[in-house]
């Protein structure tokens, strides 16, 4: 047995076919989304699309010529839509991006306008897709794209609050000194400034947060988790600031979307998608823990939330719901 069949079945759906990733935008998120891909060997066939020909062509080639050293893929990419056909994923990344100063809801008229023509589109030339919105401010994209597709709730959902989950394991690790893998915690609601913390579910290595410690001392109470969710929120803004985009830490978490979807592997992510009566929150587009397989979501968790966990939920649907409103939506 050589060492390639164990690569081979991650490329193979269950179908039996060779999976196809479609990336629309070959911007800074568009990249490193497919440059992640690539390396984790997440799909057989990668596609991107970009308006501008010179530059799709150009990550192509730099992709393509790192391939000796990364699972087999075939990548390629063009300014002609019908590159994405009949793609098992389509991964949205296009769109105005977030400048210095500006908020992620500051991007919603330009970006839902964009996704007007461009979601039927996509639909139309991959039909089975299911649509992975990363475009911000994405819970309110991801409705809109849910809306212009017509498609299944379940079949349209957005990276949503899963960075920012990762930003906060990461915050914690770094503050307890223990690995991130055994750090337990979500973000839920807006993937933006109102995001919520859920520390009350949050746990290391199966020890609540409030508990740890020792000798009554908490180095995460409450004023240490303010600190951390405050960092957590501007992790986005301080990135922008420095280098013009956020972009490596967003491919490796879309491109672990990917590998949950393409696996089946029914693992809990906080994706956003169309709330239905969760914690009495509908028609709305938010992230909560949710189960994500080959299907899309297949179950939004409810979470326990204490009372102030949910107050802030609340509030963050109600941000989205009036931004998506606003656009008539
Ligand atoms: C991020 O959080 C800007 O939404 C992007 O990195």
């Amino acid at each position: 047995m050589n060492g390639g069949a164990p690569r081979l079945r991650r490329w193979v759906c269950h179908s039996g076919h060779m999976a196809k990733v479609a990336v629309v935008g070959a911007g800074a998120v568009g990249t490193a989304i497919a440059y992640a891909a690539q390396i984790r060997g997440v799909c057989r066939q990668l596609a991107l699309f970009d308006l501008n020909a010179d530059k799709v062509r150009a990550e192509v080639l730099d992709l393509n010529h790192g391939m000796q050293f990364t699972p087999m893929a075939q990548i390629t990419g063009s300014d002609d839509l019908r590159v994405c056909a009949d793609a098992d994923v389509v991964v949205i990344t296009a769109g105005a991006k977030q400048k210095p100063g500006q908020t992620r809801l500051d991007l919603a008229a330009a970006n839902v306008a964009m996704c007007r023509d461009l979601v039927p589109a996509l639909v139309g030339l991959a039909p089975d897709a299911l649509l992975l919105v990363v475009t911000n401010p994405v819970d309110v994209v991801t409705y809109a794209a849910q809306q212009f597709s017509g498609l299944p709730p379940h079949r349209v959902f957005g990276s949503g609050t899963v960075l920012d989950s990762s930003r906060l394991r990461f915050l914690i690790a770094e503050h307890t000194k223990v690995a991130v893998q055994n750090v337990h915690a979500y973000i839920a609601g807006e993937h933006g400034d109102s995001e919520v913390p859920l520390w009350s579910t949050a746990t290391i290595g199966g020890v609540p947060v409030q508990d740890w410690g020792s000798a009554g001392e908490n180095p995460l109470d409450e004023a240490a988790r303010a600190r951390i969710h405050h960092h957590v929120v501007r992790s986005a803004y301080e990135i922008i600031a420095g280098k013009g985009a956020t972009s490596l830490a967003v491919g490796l978490a879309v491109s672990r979307i990917l590998e949950a979807v393409l696996n089946d592997e029914h693992r809990v992510l906080p994706v956003t998608s169309r709330l239905e009566d969760v914690h009495g929150l509908t028609d709305v587009c938010l992230s909560m823990p949710s189960v994500v397989g080959r299907t899309g979501v297949q179950r939004v968790l409810a979470t326990p939330l204490s009372a102030d966990e949910l107050d802030q939920l609340v509030e963050s649907a109600a941000t989205v719901r009036a931004t998506a409103r606003n656009l008539g939506l």
